[in-house]
């Protein structure tokens, strides 16, 4: 049971949305979501579609691994969903990178891309020699209610994709999902059957107990970074870099406390990103990958929860060279 990452991307929407551009519509301020949150600005999809963002991810990440779309064996797509229901998000990436191989969304939510390298490994250990696209992409700011100030400012949209092939960088993984509608749900529209009530047939949006999610999520970052180190032979001060779902500062300095892991070994994007759910963890780790901080022998770990809710943590050794 292994796998070598190697190539990483990530692609964000062009249009920017400070704290202070929400005020004009919300009743919010700069000051109220960045001590809350940790987040200044978020990229939300208006040019762009959401197979745009994701196949801009997945070609930088297939530059990032020296491979071209022919190459690929498999496409796994972590989405809530891309612009179409069918056609899979996966199915046209694959289509537009003109790859031919089979193609497929899953729905972790921003547990996702650990969920994605938990499948891809499984695949793998069928022994078969594969290279595997996972492209984690959402675009949250479709699945919101923009009248809602105490979940909007939270989320945002963006893609990051990474390669992965036979190998040894992985040491552990763990993924899990404890099943609650309640503390974080997305609803689909009803259809529009004559004998449904007019209520129901308006769009419905992203609901969230904040508290509630905020408990079970510093809770699972604690829990899944230590099973995950035990399994893999290490301790957590051994750890180089954690790259953890960029859903909100304080949630990752509560755990980094908890944890007694100092704060500057966690990658930090979301202040510039807010929580772009599936695509979060890579979009960091894409960071990572390119600020040339890593280096080969290097142990980094990922730590994501969601809707679900689910959660996914994992080790690698890392062994790309910069
Ligand atoms: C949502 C969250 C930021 C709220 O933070 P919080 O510190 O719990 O907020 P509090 O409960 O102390 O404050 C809520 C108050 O702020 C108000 N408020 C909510 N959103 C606001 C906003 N955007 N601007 C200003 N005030 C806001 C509420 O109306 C409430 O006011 P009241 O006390 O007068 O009723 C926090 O609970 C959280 O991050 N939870 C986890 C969410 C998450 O990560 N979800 C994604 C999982 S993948």
């Amino acid at each position: 049971m292994s796998f070598s990452l190697i190539g990483t991307g990530s692609a964000l929407p062009k249009t920017i949305q400070t704290n202070s551009d929400l005020t004009a519509f919300l009743d919010t301020s700069h000051d109220w979501i960045l001590s809350r949150t940790g987040i200044e600005s978020r990229h939300i999809c208006i040019e762009e579609s959401i197979l745009d963002i994701a196949l801009s991810a997945s070609v930088n990440a297939l530059e990032n691994a020296d491979i071209q779309p022919k190459d690929l064996d498999l496409i796994i797509c972590p989405t809530l969903g891309g612009d179409t229901i069918t056609p899979s998000l996966a199915c046209l990436i694959q289509e537009k990178l003109g790859a031919t191989c089979p193609a497929f969304d899953i729905n972790a939510a921003c547990s996702g891309f650990v969920y994605g390298l938990d499948l891809a490994d499984a695949y793998l250990s069928r022994g078969k020699p594969m290279k595997i696209l996972i492209i984690a992409v959402d675009a949250m700011s479709k699945l919101v209610d923009w009248t809602d100030r105490s979940t909007a400012v939270l989320f945002a949209d963006g893609a990051g994709a990474a390669v992965i092939t036979n190998g040894n960088d992985l040491k552990s993984i763990y993924i899990s999902a404890v099943g609650n509608q309640h503390a974080l749900c997305i609803p689909w529209a009803k259809g529009n059957h004559p004998g449904l009530e007019k209520q129901d047939l308006a769009i419905p949006y992203l609901t969230m107990d904040g508290p509630e999610v905020y408990r079970f999520a510093v809770a699972a970052i604690c829990d899944d970074l230590k099973r995950v180190a035990k399994e893999a032979g290490i301790r957590l001060e051994d750890l180089d870099f954690i790259v953890p779902h960029q859903a909100n500062l304080r949630i990752i300095e509560s755990a980094a406390k908890r944890l007694k892991i100092p704060m500057g070994k966690f990658v930090l994007g979301l202040q510039n990103t807010g929580n772009t759910s599936a695509a979060s963890v890579p979009l960091a780790l894409d960071d990572l990958n390119r600020s040339g901080k890593l280096k080969p022998g290097m142990l980094i770990a990922m730590t994501a929860f969601g809707g679900g809710l689910t959660t996914g943590a994992c080790v690698l050794e890392w062994s790309k060279e910069a």
